[in-house]
């Protein structure tokens, strides 16, 4: 997914998912896959969650040998399984204590690193209302040398209802003396980063969910804040191109069988853009092997829905990323 993304143009970074810092060091195969990137897939931060009775520090270190050029910490995943006792969001339930882990975090990243790995932090605006503690904790976490904070406009009682609170985010940014402040939530058009940035005066936007839709959106959003103008919509076909790239990546990554799982559920998503498809999107939902996949997606080509401007595949954006590859799938780098 991240480098379908890259691909289209336009992402500036891409983190993991966020990874148990002892599954990793367990080498728990799960987590690994979680974990893996290569040279398409950069600059690549990694995420890790734990709390400070965790191996958090030994973790970023494999990390940093495993490619990542940017470690991040999350202190906003609601879900029971993290938040109850393992870390997420828990970390904004006692500010102390996260803050002597961060201190701990950067001090020996930075060690091992030479400095030239920064951490990062995600966070929710608090646990609740009553403890909008983000502002302050961004502003502490800065003192003690993170680089940048990325913050979810929801609390985590919220989950993910209600409507991510932009100008909430703009309290985060006002509370930091210099650190950049990268707004999330609810981001999926291209317009929604320009208003996103102007509500809080955040320095950049994350997009999670309007990704899995239009991995699009990034090079959209991209060419708006930088001509004022957003790119149209990728013609049909070119969906449809975008789709096979996803399944022979996904293919690479996790193998011919699952990919037709995954796949299944990912049209579904896709669907959601391309219009009437209910045959295209039922065939790839029965399919039982990538091939059948294929040959389906292949059938809803036509001449004729080549309406829109080819989307160029730009591979990197160079210039945002300063960062050239050679185009070669470094395989099993990790
Ligand atoms: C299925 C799912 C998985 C997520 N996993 C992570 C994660 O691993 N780490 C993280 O920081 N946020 C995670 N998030 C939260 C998103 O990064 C993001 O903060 C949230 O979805 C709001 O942004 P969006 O509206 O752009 O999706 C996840 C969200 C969803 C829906």
């Amino acid at each position: 997914m991240r480098i379908l993304c890259r691909e289209s143009g336009g992402v500036g970074i891409a983190y993991t998912d966020l990874l148990n810092s002892r599954a990793i060091l367990k080498g728990a195969p799960r987590t690994l896959e979680l974990a893996a990137t290569n040279g398409l897939d950069q600059p690549c931060g990694m995420q890790l969650y734990g709390t400070s009775e965790d191996p958090l520090p030994e973790a970023a270190i494999w990390a940093i040998e495993h490619g990542a050029r940017v470690i991040d910490i999350n202190m906003g995943c609601p879900v029971d399984k993290v938040a109850k006792k393992h870390g997420g969001s828990l970390l904004l339930r006692d500010c102390a204590n996260t803050m002597r882990l961060a201190e701990k975090l950067v001090k020996t990243i930075d060690r091992h690193s030479a400095g030239r790995v920064p951490l990062t932090a995600k966070m929710r605006l608090g646990w609740d209302p009553e403890h909008r503690v983000a502002p302050r904790l961004a502003r502490d976490l800065e003192s003690v040398g993170v680089a940048l904070v990325t913050v979810h406009g929801r609390y985590t009682v919220q989950f993910f209802s209600g409507k991510a609170n932009w100008d909430a985010i703009g309290e985060v940014v006002a509370a930091v003396r210099s650190i950049p402040i990268i707004g999330n939530g609810d981001v999926t058009e291209p317009q929604h980063v320009v208003e996103l940035m102007k509500a809080s005066g955040c320095h950049g936007v994350m997009i999670g969910r309007g990704a899995l839709r239009t991995p699009w959106l990034f090079k959209q959003a991209l060419a708006l804040l930088k001509t004022g103008e957003a790119l149209p919509e990728p013609s049909f076909n070119d969906k449809l191109r975008l789709v096979l790239r996803h399944l022979e990546l996904i293919e690479r990554h996790i193998g011919t069988e699952r990919a037709v799982g995954e796949m299944r559920q990912r049209i579904a998503w896709y669907g959601k853009t391309f219009g009437h498809v209910k045959p295209l999107k039922e065939a790839v939902r029965t399919a039982t092997d990538t091939q059948t996949v294929r040959d389906a997606i292949h059938e809803w080509m036509r001449p004729e829905y080549e309406l829109c401007p080819r989307v160029e595949r730009t591979g990197y954006n160079a210039e945002l990323q300063g960062f050239k590859h050679d185009g070669v799938w470094a395989e099993g780098q990790c």
